[in-house]
């Protein structure tokens, strides 16, 4: 499964100064989370994993500062288990509709900008209701081993563990 990654247009880079377009087509929202520290979005509910999961919208999120991990589930892909640690150099991670998703932050904490598009049917109320993996085939999507999506020499890089060989394997 390819992830799709938006990248941001960099205008200007000055010494502590950087400027920037970070557009997306078609975009008809534009979402802020803020960690400001140690926080998991969803938190977990009596220590279980708790996901969103859209129906009617895709999500583009772009970290502004720091890191988050992001953690994509989808029994459906190929690949079902993603694990996404996402910078501002990366661009904005689209999320497809059905995928589970949850982003953790370190201790420095990070700001998104989501900017996703929307159908007509989105419904606050209905879109953002956190919850946990619970069937079959989500369970075992999160348990197979995942894809790591890293940056490193200024690229994406898609990284996987062989926990036989353990041993790095870039794939590209
Ligand atoms: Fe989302």
């Amino acid at each position: 499964m390819e992830l799709k990654f938006f990248p941001i247009n960099v205008f200007r880079e000055t010494p502590k100064v950087t400027f920037f377009d970070a557009g997306i087509d078609k975009s008809n929202g534009s979402d802020i989370v803020i960690h400001s520290g140690e926080a998991t979005s969803p938190p977990n509910k009596q220590n279980e994993e708790q996901y969103y999961v859209h129906n009617h919208q895709i999500d583009h999120n772009l970290v502004l500062t720091g890191e988050r991990k992001f953690i994509l589930i989808n029994p459906l892909w190929d690949e079902p288990h993603h694990v996404i640690f996402l910078n501002r150099s990366m661009g904005a991670l689209e999320i497809p509709i059905g995928t589970y998703h949850r982003s953790i932050s370190g201790k420095e904490g990070s700001i998104v900008l989501n900017q996703p598009k929307r159908d007509k049917f989105f419904d606050p109320a209905k879109e953002f209701v956190s919850q946990k993996l619970n069937k079959i085939n989500l369970v075992n999507a999160r348990k197979s081993p995942p894809v790591y999506w890293i940056y490193e020499n200024n690229k994406i890089k898609r990284v996987s563990f062989n926990p036989l060989e353990r041993k790095v394997k870039t794939l590209v």
